[in-house]
């Protein structure tokens, strides 16, 4: 097939598997406005970084500082989980840390979505225990139904239900990130991979 063949042909493919749209881009951007100048008004007189948790937070992160128009620093950490022994006993793996030190410094940890909670309970514990000034939580996505531990959020951008959720920085099996809008994933795509059920 001819390069500009297969661009055609895959033009769209991804869309053909959202059920529906969640959050239509309108909506990211209004709630993106909405979250910045809160975050903006909170952080106006202090020295803030902004810690992105890799990889689903990226086009929150980047869209969100383009809203929040004072100095700040932004980090990048990357978690995996060990399998199931998340759910279980909320064990993260650090696969990438922090650049620098955080004591003193006003840290923001950006999220695109909480589901049980285990990575964030686990991160904030981690970095609590570096004595930043502060320590809050952004996330993009609340899965409030799904929560096993508490954990406490600064700011939230939708609270949704427990369906499984793509686009906008999020995947099913590395795929999907790019789709501008939060999108609900056909069921079939995943009855169908090797990969699973992804809301069990
Ligand atoms: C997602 C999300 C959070 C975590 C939330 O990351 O970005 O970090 O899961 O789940 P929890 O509340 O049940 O711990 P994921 O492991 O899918 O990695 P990714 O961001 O690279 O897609």
């Amino acid at each position: 097939m001819a390069a500009q063949e297969q661009t055609d042909y895959k033009r769209g493919i991804l869309d053909q598997d959202v059920e529906r749209v969640l959050i239509d881009e309108a909506s990211l951007n209004r709630r993106l406005a909405e979250l910045g100048a809160a975050i903006t008004d909170f952080y106006a007189d202090k020295d803030l970084l902004l810690v992105s948790v890799l990889k689903g937070s990226v086009l929150f992160l980047a869209d969100l500082i383009r809203h929040i128009p004072i100095p700040h620093e932004i980090d990048f950490m990357a978690t995996s989980s060990y399998g199931a022994e998340v759910q279980s006993r909320g064990i993260v793996r650090i696969l990438k840390d922090l650049n620098k030190p955080i004591a003193g410094r006003h840290v923001l940890i950006v999220e695109d979505i909480i589901d049980s909670g285990h990575t964030l309970a686990y991160l904030t514990g981690m970095l609590a225990a570096r004595n930043p000034a502060s320590l809050q939580v952004v996330t993009l996505l609340d899965k409030p139904d799904r929560r096993e531990v508490d954990i406490a959020v600064a700011w939230t951008g939708f609270s949704i239900p427990n369906e499984f959720v793509i686009g906008y920085g999020l995947d099913y099996n590395e795929r999907y990130r790019n789709l501008p809008y939060i999108g609900v994933l056909k069921p079939a795509v995943y009855t169908q991979s090797d990969a699973g059920d992804p809301t069990e």
